[in-house]
């Protein structure tokens, strides 16, 4: 797959969970969505004054942002009579964002971003005491993100950012890939952080990685990897003069948000590939990565080296995909070697605790 079509297949992410397919993930053992932060979309998707529809983890929405600026996502469904709230009307009369508020498509109530009814037009001044149930949100380098809690709670953690090294006004803006509905779990990519032997096989890479051990504090995890960039060739688009021994810096938040930062002599390439559920079996994926500017460059398009490490993120990851879309998931894997019995097991245990039903926990 060339970059022309990435770019091409792209999609707007927001209203992307509205259309899915029918197959199912064999052998995915957890009966909720891991409690988390997730990627719903990109700032640039939605200005102010603008509303869409959207479906994510079972759950129809609407996204809107007010004329200030505001950012909220709220249940799509008018407590009054039901109509759908990001919908409005195509002619224009009814619906839409009126200053700070949502106006319903129906009969013109207004709802604020906390889902609070803040006027009836035809009954002034006596608004009602029902609310719409609003989301957690939060946007980030350009990214939104939605919390979603199987017990109905609130965030326990904030998401910090993309992890720079160095100055961030030395990075390119984000460049973002969205495509879906994919037949993947959120910790599917992540797992690629424990799982040394694949980087052959799926990746075309000429040597396996090394790891560290993750470092853990509460739902975030980190660790590095090692690589030899070009390893076997004598030179490469990546390595023009010989192979580079680089590093990879994995960062998860909980078991749906994880960054890879690439570092290959001066080159650092960001890469935020995540997944977040539609339903119980489909999810949408948004590739977002980064890189640093080129020897020189003050603009803000990807060039040389940078602009194509970060073209060939977007389509690496795709590889993983032709497994785990074919795959059926084994919740006990015959585990062989160091790497794969203590940091793979370990990985599976610790994303098991962001889920309903533990499968891992209390068992050996
Ligand atoms: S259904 Fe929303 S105002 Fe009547
Ligand atoms: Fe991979």
């Amino acid at each position: 797959m060339t970059s022309f079509d990435l770019r091409h297949e792209s999609r707007s992410g927001i209203e992307m969970g509205l259309e899915v397919g029918p197959q199912r993930m064999k052998g995915w053992p957890y009966t909720d969505f891991a409690t988390g932060w997730y990627v719903i979309g990109y700032s640039s998707e939605i200005k102010p004054g603008e509303v869409k529809p959207a479906k994510w983890f079972n759950q129809d929405l609407v996204v809107f942002r007010t004329e200030s600026g505001q950012l909220a996502v709220l249940d799509a469904y008018c407590p009054h009579m039901g109509a759908h709230l990001g919908k409005p009307s195509p002619n224009e009369f009814g619906g839409g964002v009126c200053g700070e508020n949502l106006m319903c498509p129906f009969h013109g109530w207004l709802w604020n971003t906390e889902g609070e009814n803040t006027d009836i037009p035809y009954r002034p001044a006596q608004p009602v005491r029902a609310r719409i149930e609003r989301k957690h949100v939060r946007e980030s380098d350009g990214i939104i993100l939605m919390w979603f809690d199987h017990s109905g709670g609130p965030p326990t953690y904030e998401w910090p950012g993309l992890p720079y090294y160095g100055d961030r006004e030395d990075y390119y803006p984000i460049d973002t890939t969205v495509d879906g509905p994919h037949l993947a779990k959120p910790q599917f990519p992540f797992e690629n952080s424990a799982d040394p032997h694949h980087f052959q096989y799926v990746h075309g890479s000429g040597l396996d990685a090394e790891f560290d051990d993750y470092t853990v504090d509460g739902p975030f995890i980190t660790n590095t990897m090692r690589l030899v960039f070009g390893a076997g060739r004598e030179e490469s688009w990546l390595t023009p003069n010989g192979p580079v021994k680089g590093y990879v810096d994995n960062f998860f938040w909980g078991a749906s948000l994880g960054i890879a930062r690439f570092r290959i002599d001066d080159l650092v390439c960001i890469h935020m590939p995540t997944l977040t559920p539609v339903d119980d079996e489909h999810c949408i994926f948004f590739s977002t990565v980064t890189g640093t500017k080129e020897p020189g460059d003050t603009g803000d398009v990807p060039q040389g080296r940078s602009g194509r490490m970060m073209t060939a993120q977007h389509w690496q990851i795709r590889n993983d995909f032709h497994i785990w879309q074919n795959m059926t998931y084994r919740v006990r894997p015959i585990f062989t070697g160091r790497a794969e019995q203590t940091r793979y097991a370990f990985i599976r245990r610790h994303f098991d605790q962001f889920y309903p039903n533990p499968v891992y926990t209390g068992q050996d």
